[in-house]
């Protein structure tokens, strides 16, 4: 095994070898980086949570008369960037052309820093003929950019786990401090972590996070199963912090505490609750099925999925109730999903039109969440069940399907810890007393 290093040039080879594998393009689909659910849960869910931010962060510079100035803390090849300009309007209307939030009159400036080069030279070839996007080399673990001539900033981001690249809590303080001396007035801070309570890691779980902040990560999910065995003993490894709320929270205390401005915490989201990547290598839970996989193959067009994949077994870990209850709320909740849904692929009768026999009710005692999610699956099958040209399953029931699972998902999410990634949105406001980095 590659020996521990927590610098951060030691932590570069990992992206570099991502890179060049070919797998780091935006190819999609059921493996790589940019898989399907990368781009149809992570991206969208992500997206959905950001954008009150992003909205009031836009109608607070415009009421000064100013653009929205974002930086992009662990940029890669800019996909904050491409994430951002995503976020639509909440209530877009079918007949709307213009729906994203971060049109070109909005934006300012999208600053994107790594330390990476491989990384930003991909950036640069992406976005490079743009003005407003510009690049830059840096180390966040030295702190926020020195001198820098393009803020003030509104919008301080991170994405994908990038906050866990701190694997010294000293260096994201001292981040965050340097980052509320930079902020003029106002602004947003995206912080994004993996998540400490990922069924992923279960192995890692402890009562103890002072004994484990960190955790050897295994770049093994870009290859497939054959490959990943093949190259185990040179795969790359990173040391990445794991994070709980209450980890989060104080650090952000304690850079409010340090910086004496106001650092206060808006909302936390667990992003891929049992759709983590290593849910398909297994790597740190004996019993991970590969529900990544199964997703993946949900939003594959022209791909029929097996839907029995996406039966989950949660295996408790004794000793954690708490998170015990919370995984096996969601999983029943999850699997009554799938099973209704395969239920009504079995009853409904192409030709005729119409179910051999009424599909059975929809329990009142279920959350509602998951009774609008039944529901909408069995509208969906009556729909578009007899269409027999464009693959109707593979091409629309599936993909609603995931669609569902991922409301599902989204919907339970506690923001704890226990998804593949932790989000947190902080709120810098130099106008408001100081205070110790509690939650609004
Ligand atoms: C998990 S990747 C996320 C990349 C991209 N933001 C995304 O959403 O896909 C983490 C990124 O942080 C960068 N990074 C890691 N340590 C860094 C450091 N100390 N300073 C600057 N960038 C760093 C890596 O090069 C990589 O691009």
């Amino acid at each position: 095994m590659t020996e521990l290093n927590n610098s951060g040039e030691a932590q570069m080879p990992a992206y570099s070898e991502a890179v060049k594998s070919g797998l780091y393009a935006k190819r999609s689909g059921l493996l790589g980086k940019y898989d399907n659910v990368r781009k149809y849960w992570e991206d969208e869910n992500t997206r959905i949570f950001l954008r009150p931010y992003l909205q009031q962060a836009i109608e607070r510079a415009q009421s000064r008369m100013r653009r929205l100035r974002i930086v992009d803390l662990g940029c890669g090849s800019a996909d904050g960037y491409e994430l951002l300009s995503g976020i639509r309007f909440r209530d877009a209307d079918l007949h709307q052309a213009q729906v994203e939030l971060l049109s070109g009159d909005v934006l300012g400036l999208y600053k994107g820093v790594d330390l990476n080069q491989d990384l930003l030279e991909q950036a640069r070839s992406l976005y490079g003929g743009d003005p407003k996007l510009v690049f830059q080399q840096a180390d966040f673990t030295q702190g926020f950019l020195p001198a820098d001539p393009d803020g003030p900033y509104d919008f301080f981001f991170s994405s994908f786990g990038t906050f866990s690249h701190h694997s010294d809590d000293e260096t994201a303080i001292q981040l965050l401090c340097d980052i509320a001396e930079a902020t003029e007035e106002h602004s947003f801070v995206v912080c994004d972590w993996l998540g400490r309570y990922s069924y992923e890691w279960w192995n890692l779980w402890t009562d103890c996070p002072r004994d484990l902040p960190n955790m050897d990560y295994v770049v093994s999910y870009i290859y497939d199963r054959a490959e990943r065995e093949a190259r185990r003993d040179s795969l790359q490894h990173l040391t990445l912090r794991l994070m709980s709320r209450e980890e989060a929270e104080a650090i952000v205390g304690e850079a409010a505490r340090r910086s004496r401005v106001s650092i206060e915490v808006r909302q936390f989201f667990d992003r891929s609750v049992f759709t983590g990547r290593h849910m398909d290598t297994g790597d740190y839970n004996p019993y991970a099925q590969p529900l990544r996989a199964a997703v993946n193959c949900l939003h594959e067009s022209n791909l029929r999925t097996r839907l029995d994949d996406l039966i989950l077994d949660y295996v408790p870990k004794p000793g954690f109730p708490f998170l015990n209850a919370y995984y096996e709320h969601l999983q029943m909740a999850w699997n009554a999903l799938v099973k209704y849904t395969i239920e009504l692929l079995n009853l409904y009768d192409e030709r005729k039109r119409q179910f051999r026999s009424q599909p059975p009710p929809v329990p009142a005692t279920y959350p509602s969440i998951l009774r609008e999610m039944m529901q909408r699956m069995r509208s969906i099958v009556e729909s578009v069940g007899w269409l027999n040209s464009g693959l109707p399953r593979e091409n629309i029931i599936e993909p609603q399907l995931g669609y569902a699972l991922r409301y599902l998902t989204g919907a339970l999410q506690q923001g704890r810890g226990c998804g593949h990634g932790l989000v947190g949105v902080l709120e810098i406001d130099k106008a408001r007393p100081k205070t110790a980095g509690g939650r609004r």
